[in-house]
């Protein structure tokens, strides 16, 4: 079976879980695409929902699928989000933000009652850290903020490079925020939750990919099939 495949089963898992009249979090990224495309299926079948997406392109697919969307301003609490991760650890703390939708998907995962991660069982790992860790930063003061963040890593015990994300075409990365992004090449992290809270209050970082006691269920699949932790 195919990575893609595979993914898609993760998401098709994951729509179980949706109940008419729920307020959606829609996640980003190729397997929260997954999850969208099919939740239009159930659309058109005559299921009510309404969706609040993580990204502009997550925005365009539901706007293609039909999945009805609406904002966080115009609801108290959303009851699911379903989104995808890069990392996801024993306690399902995460790491995201490898599609740089960091600081949406985070402020819909907090505004959750429920948050379900789907992935391949590659994302699986015994400690985070292995994939680069997305730090969104304000542009202005780069050369502060990176000192800042450095400080902390060493508080944090963790080293490593700090690399601004480009595009393609070697302009920096510039997220749905107006923001851009450092990748910290980390290799592991002994404490990420001390981390995460050592790097909110850094003036000059937005948000980071450290997503800590947010998820409550994962969904990953793999040759033997859909394993569920909770
Ligand atoms: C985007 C994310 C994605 O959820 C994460 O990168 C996983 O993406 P994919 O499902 O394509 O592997 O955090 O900001």
């Amino acid at each position: 079976m195919t990575m893609d495949a595979l993914k898609r089963q993760a998401a098709a898992r994951a729509l179980e879980y949706v109940e008419d009249g729920m307020r959606l979090g829609l996640g980003t990224g190729s397997t929260a695409r997954h999850f969208v495309e099919l939740l239009g299926e159930r659309v058109r079948d005559g299921l009510k929902v309404v969706g609040v997406p993580t990204s502009e392109a997550t925005r365009a697919d539901a706007e293609r699928c039909g999945v009805p969307l609406t904002t966080l301003d115009d609801l108290d609490r959303l009851d699911l989000t379903v989104d995808g991760a890069d990392e996801i650890d024993p306690d399902l703390n995460l790491t995201k933000g490898g599609g740089g939708a960091l600081l949406r998907e985070k402020i819909v995962a907090a505004a959750s009652d429920r948050m379900i991660v789907i992935a391949d069982e590659t994302k699986w790992v015994a400690g985070l850290g292995r994939f680069p860790l997305p730090i969104e930063v304000i542009p202005f003061g780069l050369a502060a903020t990176r000192r800042a963040i450095t400080e902390v890593f060493a508080k944090a015990g963790v080293s490593g490079e700090l690399a601004v994300r480009k595009q393609p075409d070697g302009h920096a990365f510039v997220t749905d925020g107006g923001h851009w992004i450092f990748d910290a090449h980390l290799g592991q992290i002994p404490d990420a939750s001390y981390l995460a809270g050592l790097l909110n209050p850094i003036p000059g970082v937005v948000e980071h990919g450290l997503f800590i006691g947010l998820a409550r269920v994962a969904m990953l699949a793999g040759a033997e099939g859909i394993r569920i932790v909770e």
